[in-house]
Order: C-alpha cells, then sequence, then structure tokens
C-alpha cells in the first residue's frame, strides 16, 4: 500500500481517539482577552506540547509578555522536501453570553441535529481548536504509519483573539528558527459544508479606540442639560459622518490602495452558487448596508469596511438616570483590503475625529492593533498542488476564497519572514464563530485531517 493510503486508512481508524483529544483541548477555558484565564492558556498550551512531544517533535512552551507560544519542529526521512510552518492558535473568544448556550461552552460534546449529520458543540470547536487538531492529527497518522512528508515547525499562539500583541515580536526574534519555504494555516473556512475551499484574500484589520471628555464630571442633566456639551452627542454624530448614504466609508484617502478584482477573479465570484438573500436572510436581515454598487460576497471579501464594536457611555443600568457624562466611548474596526496602510487609516481617523470635536472636548486614542490585507498570488504552484489534494479529498474542484475575516500576523509572515500563507479551513458560515453555541462539523474534522495527510503529500512530491 503507499504511503498515503496507509496515513488516511491510518486517520479513519483513529476516528475515535482523535475525538476524545479534541475534547480535552476544548474543555480548557483558554480565553486569551480575560485575565481570569491567564492559567487555562498556559494549560492548553502545555496540551499541545505534551501533543507534540508525543509524535516526536521537538517542542516547547515559550514565554512572552502575554500568553505562551508553542513551537514544534519535526524533520521529514528525506532530505529535499520542503519546509511548512504551520500556524494556529490555541485561544478562544469568551463565551459570554452563557445564557444562551443550550450546554456549558466548555463541556465539549457531539450532537446530532438530523440523522447522520453530527456536529461538535464547544467554544472553540470552529475557532480554532478542531480546526488546529486537524493539522496535528494528520501528523499523527504520518508518525503512526512512517515518516513526515515535510519538515514541519508548528507554531501556534495563545493571542490571536486578542489581535497578537506578542507574536510579532516574537516572530522577529525567532526569524531564523521560523522561516521556512511556506505557511499553512488552518483558521477559515470552506465554501459549503461539501466544499473545500482555499482562502487566497484575507482582509486586514485596523482596531481603534476613542473616548471623548467633555466635562470634568458627570453632572445632573436639569441643571446643566442643554448648556454644557455631553459626548455621546458628539461621538454619535462622528460615527453618523463615517459613511455617506451610499455605504461609502468617509475618511479621506480611505480607499487609497484598494484594487479591484483580476477579471477572472471577479468572473468566478459572479458563477459561484452564492444566494444573497438567502444568506442575509439566516441572519434575520433583508437588504445589505454596504456600497450600493457591490455583491454582498464583495462587500464581505473585497471591500473595505468601517463597523463600530461598541459604544460606552452615561447611565446603562435598570431604569432611568438623569445624567449628562462626563465621557464617551467607541471601538472601531476597519477590515482593510488591497495595498492599504493600516497605519495611514488609523491616522486619517484620528484626524477625521479631532476636526469634529467640538469646544470644551479631548479625545483620547487608543490602538488595539493593525495588520494589512493579504493575497496569495493566484499563479503559485503551492497553490495548484492544493487544489489537487483537495479535490481528490472532497471530490470537487476548491473555491478560491475570499474571506472576510483577518488573521493578524499573515501579515507579518510575508513582510518580515518572507513566506506566502496557504490557508486551508474546514469551518462554515454557520458555525457560529464568536456566538454561542460553537460547532464544528464531525465531517470537517476527520475530513480536514484527511485533506491535511493530502496536502503534505503533495507539497513533498
Ligand atoms: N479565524 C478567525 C478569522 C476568520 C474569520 C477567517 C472568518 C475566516 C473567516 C480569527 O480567529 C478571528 O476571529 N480574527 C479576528 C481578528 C482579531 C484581531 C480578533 C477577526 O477577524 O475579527
Ligand atoms: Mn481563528
Ligand atoms: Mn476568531
Amino acid at each position: 500500500m503507499a504511503a498515503l493510503e496507509k496515513v488516511l486508512e491510518r486517520i479513519d481508524d483513529n476516528q475515535e481517539q482523535a475525538l476524545a483529544r479534541l475534547f480535552q483541548l476544548l474543555a480548557i477555558k483558554s480565553v486569551s482577552t480575560d485575565p481570569a484565564y491567564t492559567d487555562d492558556c498556559v494549560k492548553a498550551g502545555q496540551f499541545l506540547v505534551d501533543q507534540l512531544q508525543e509524535l516526536g517533535f521537538e517542542a516547547g512552551l515559550r514565554p512572552t509578555a502575554g500568553h505562551p507560544i508553542v513551537v514544534g519542529k519535526a524533520k521529514a526521512a528525506r532530505p529535499d522536501v520542503p519546509h511548512v510552518l504551520f500556524y494556529g492558535h490555541y485561544d478562544v473568544q469568551p463565551a459570554d453570553p452563557l445564557e444562551l448556550w443550550q450546554t456549558p461552552p466548555f463541556e465539549p460534546r457531539l450532537a446530532e441535529p438530523e440523522p447522520s449529520h453530527k456536529i461538535i458543540v464547544a467554544r472553540g470547536a470552529t475557532d480554532d481548536k478542531g480546526q488546529l487538531m486537524t493539522f496535528v492529527e494528520a501528523c499523527r497518522a504520518f508518525k503512526e504509519t512512517g515518516d513526515f512528508p515535510c519538515n514541519i515547525t508548528i507554531l501556534f499562539e495563545g493571542e490571536e483573539e486578542s489581535g497578537s500583541p506578542s507574536l510579532p515580536g516574537f516572530l522577529a526574534e525567532n526569524k531564523a528558527e521560523l522561516k521556512a519555504d511556506l505557511a499553512l494555516i488552518c483558521d477559515t473556512g470552506m465554501w459549503d459544508r461539501k466544499t473545500p475551499a482555499i482562502t487566497t484574500m484575507l482582509r486586514g484589520l485596523v482596531l481603534e479606540e476613542v473616548v471623548i471628555h467633555g466635562a470634568t464630571r458627570d453632572l445632573h442633566s436639569g441643571m446643566f442639560g442643554g448648556a454644557v456639551v455631553n459626548p455621546i452627542h458628539v461621538l454619535s454624530k462622528i460615527i453618523a459622518d463615517l459613511h455617506d448614504a451610499e455605504g461609502h466609508v468617509t475618511l479621506p484617502e480611505f480607499y487609497e490602495g484598494v484594487t479591484e478584482l483580476p477579471k477572472d477573479v471577479a468572473k468566478q465570484w459572479r458563477e459561484l452558487p452564492f444566494d444573497e438573500h438567502h444568506f442575509l436572510k439566516d441572519v434575520g436581515v433583508s437588504i445589505p448596508v454596504g456600497e450600493k454598487d457591490r455583491s454582498v460576497l464583495e462587500m464581505i471579501w473585497s471591500r473595505p469596511t468601517c463597523d463600530v464594536n461598541g459604544i460606552i457611555g452615561g447611565y446603562t443600568g435598570k431604569g432611568s438616570k438623569t445624567v449628562l457624562p462626563a465621557q464617551a466611548s467607541a471601538k472601531f474596526s476597519f477590515r482593510l483590503v488591497g495595498q492599504q496602510k493600516p497605519e495611514k487609516v488609523a491616522e486619517s481617523f484620528r484626524a477625521f475625529v479631532l476636526e469634529r470635536l467640538p469646544a470644551d472636548c479631548k479625545a483620547e486614542f487608543i490602538s488595539h492593533g493593525a495588520s494589512p490585507a493579504l493575497q496569495l498570488p493566484f499563479s503559485s504552484e503551492v497553490l495548484s498542488r492544493a487544489r489537487r489534494a483537495l479535490q481528490a479529498e472532497w471530490g470537487k474542484e476548491a473555491v478560491l476564497a475570499g474571506s472576510g475575516g483577518s488573521i493578524p500576523i499573515v501579515g507579518a509572515f510575508k513582510q518580515d519572514l518572507g513566506m506566502d500563507s496557504l490557508m486551508v479551513g474546514f469551518g462554515l458560515d454557520d458555525d457560529r464563530a464568536h456566538s454561542p453555541n460553537e460547532k464544528y462539523e464531525l465531517s470537517s474534522f476527520h475530513k480536514g485531517t484527511r485533506s491535511w495527510a493530502r496536502i503534505l503529500n503533495a507539497l513533498a512530491l
């Protein structure tokens, strides 16, 4: 039997144990943004180090100013094979609101919403623990049946969901150790449950927080209201100004560096069976609010955006309180595409706010990170090999997709380590990533593992 066949058979025979290992990881509450879970983040990192060591990787937990980074290294038996760097993140988003979960978020379970359709339910199931374990399990099958087909370095971080503050520095300090021929990433989605996708475009992200200060203290709105500036009003007006009636973002020079799709890609996207109405209906809405002259797929895959993610100010408790607040704040995110420069967007935004500040108001700015958009060259040899491997596993051509989401470190892989990233993931739009009742298809876990075995094999040929 050929080596790959043995590996695939091993994966099939090992499904129950693989699921048990994933459940162990899912039970660890590795919420990166909340200091209450610092120990759990270490635990999740250590669990992965143990897994990798079991597979013969030279692996360790590397400290950072934040949560530790897992690095593991393994060599192929053959000398002339490519060196890949696999990246994933073991941290997860906070599980709240808890009351909306059908079962506790860190008690993973297998559910069967309809006959012969099984799903894994837990925080992190699809983002990113289930996904990263597809790669680890593929490595396990290689190890248990023979040798690794490529030289493999594994890099798991524990701060992706908080914007990866420690990773860029870690990459810079350990360049020689981490540089490979290609980065592999399993943190994106499929086209649908039966159709794989390779994500060739990933949006960048600029995260900005603004605090508007007015009076020196909260005031009685009867005694001072009408005469004293209200920071919530100021903030609301700035927010309202950020889009025009056509859905464009109004920041000066915001669209500089935004490129149009290559003709053939635009054509492929138009021909994809994507039902805008159904996509919107699924989340309870009906009319797209983005740029009027763009399709919904473009809006989420290849156009830049500005969103307010949260507003805080004044009295938000029960009942009412006649207060004139001294400050108001909001959190903004900008998704970037093409050659848009994260620093320029942040600068333009700050200037935009300052220009609109009335007398007696001050603005305070807090940056929560910035990363550029990414584009994999459509002509790359790696892409054709991955396409063939996915075709063999799923019996269907992989969609060359864009992605609305962002993975902050991917830009640094390209800029600082000169590596392209091959992004193949098995998540679905209805996986409820970041939401209550997050799930991962059992078929994604199983066939995702088989897909990585095929991809690694194809890269080494
Ligand atoms: N896995 C996602 C990125 C993603 C989302 C890829 C959707 C493909 C489709 C990642 O974990 C994520 O959530 N990224 C954040 C960025 C971050 C700084 C919190 C995002 O995109 O909002
Ligand atoms: Mn993720
Ligand atoms: Mn995420």
